[in-house]
């Protein structure tokens, strides 16, 4: 048994680092390094921007942990929410045509914050079995219309969608798509509608299912999209009947200053995915939005069962915990708060670009941002070893939890923090990295 001590924190870290070396395997990890370091921190509690470790060691949690406790650590109300629904209905199950109070609900107010028609709600657990779920339903809407042809899917290099086999085949990243006997028929394509143009025409429209896209790329290094993009891809679609999908994991809820990503390029999705943000981290919750038109012709073809569920779709405890957060993140007009600190957050990435010779691009839409750091910037070379890892690991020092991102040979660092942050916090964050950016620049 692990008898906590204040007295010895580092004792009882040491504890605590074995059994997890030994019992626990961690998601997107090098096995070795879990091996050889152990937990860099094992988190016991967190509040607002803040999370705290048994060591007893304080750090700004600056990327929102995975980009998702939107709302902040510590809200007790979602706590109380989560054991007030538990108390009540712990689970019940929505297969077949069985539902419950929260689901419903939920779905009532995602529809409302959702762009144009996108007013149905499919539910996951999370945002790679969205993604999954919207790929096998855009095949099967064309399987019913008569064209099983049509299932091809096309994503963007440098996006992420997640690590189910489907989600990993559509995820332009190579290095999460390094597994034997991926799923079959994605293909990926550079970030230009000449480029998605070509893909179209080359292959066929005919066989092409949906487009799927992140407004904003998370994981590839948060990178925006190049002027005018989205506005083709929708009449590229169009005109070819192929289904848009929006990947709003991360952008969904507020992240960018708009309650949805796409929002910013004007363009409404037929398909959105959704996760992260929505319980902001507090419970696992994802799900599929579809038209109303998809919705209603779903209803009109289709004669047979839709054979796709998981268990927890609709988990009650978990659109009970959205729901209040929602509530919260709108009443507490935190929306308001990304748009404010939102602006100071990359008014504070561009004063670091200008400090700072190496940072060849700095970029990022609302408390969302990133920058890329590059020897030359003229010719975009980069150093030997990647910069961003190691002012990670000073930014540690000085209390700063971020993101160095070094896939396709990128030297980016990104931050993303909950949207209840403060001016100085966000001050705090920008000086850091200054700081650390500083002291490793120093050293190379
Ligand atoms: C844009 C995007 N899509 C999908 C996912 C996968 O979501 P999950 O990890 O909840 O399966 C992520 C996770 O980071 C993401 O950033």
């Amino acid at each position: 048994m692990i008898l906590q001590s204040t007295e010895n924190r580092e004792a009882y870290y040491n504890e605590l680092a074995e059994l997890d070396k030994k019992h626990f395997i961690h998601p997107t990890t090098s096995f070795k390094q879990h091996q050889e370091q152990g937990p860099k921190f094992i988190f016991t509690e967190g509040k607002g921007i803040y999370l705290k470790d048994v060591r007893g060691k304080t750090v700004i949690d600056g990327l929102s942990s995975l980009w998702n406790v939107n709302i902040g650590h510590g809200r007790e109300e979602l706590g109380e929410a989560a054991a007030k629904q538990m108390k009540k209905l712990a689970f019940s199950s929505t297969f077949a045509t069985n539902s419950h109070e929260p689901v419903i609900e939920l779905a009532k107010v995602v529809a409302s914050m959702a762009p144009g028609d996108l007013t149905a709600t499919f539910f996951t657990s999370g945002g790679s079995e969205a993604n999954d779920t919207a790929f096998k339903t855009v095949r099967y809407y064309w399987q019913l219309k008569g064209l099983p042809e049509k299932k091809k899917i096309i994503s963007r290099k440098k996006s992420y969608h997640g690590v189910s086999v489907g989600a990993s085949s559509a995820t332009g990243l190579p290095g999460f798509r390094s597994f034997p006997s991926l799923a079959p028929d994605f293909l990926y394509v550079d970030s230009s509608i000449e480029a998605l143009k070509e893909l179209v025409e080359t292959e066929g429209a005919d066989t092409i299912a949906a487009f799927i896209s992140e407004p904003i790329q998370g994981s590839g290094g948060v990178n925006p999209p190049p002027e005018g993009y989205f506005k083709e891809v929708r009449a590229l679609c169009d005109a070819n009947d192929i289904l848009f999908i929006a990947d709003e994991v991360i952008t969904g809820f507020g992240r960018t200053g708009k309650t949805f990503g796409m929002e910013h390029y004007d363009v409404v999705p037929d398909v959105m995915v959704i996760a992260k943000g929505i319980t902001s981290g507090y419970a696992p919750l994802g799900g599929m939005v579809l038209t109303e038109r998809l919705r209603s012709e779903l209803v009109s073809l289709s004669d047979g069962i839709f054979m796709h569920g998981y268990t927890y779709s609709g988990h009650p405890m978990c659109c009970a915990v959205a729901l209040e957060n929602l509530r919260i993140l709108k009443e507490e007009q935190l929306y308001e708060n990304v748009r404010q600190m939102g602006e100071a957050f990359q008014k504070g990435f561009e004063w670091l670009q200008d400090r700072h010779e190496v940072i060849g691009d700095a970029r990022g839409v609302g408390l969302l941002g990133a920058v890329e750091i590059m020897k030359d910037k003229e010719t975009g070379t980069r150093f030997d070893e990647p910069v961003s890892v190691k002012v990670i690991e000073e930014a540690l020092h000085h209390g700063l939890l971020g993101r160095s991102i070094i896939y396709e040979g990128q030297d980016t660092l990104a931050f993303a923090p909950p949207f209840c942050i403060t001016n100085e916090e966000v001050e705090k964050i920008i000086s850091i990295i200054d700081e650390s950016l500083t002291t490793v620049l120093k050293k190379i």
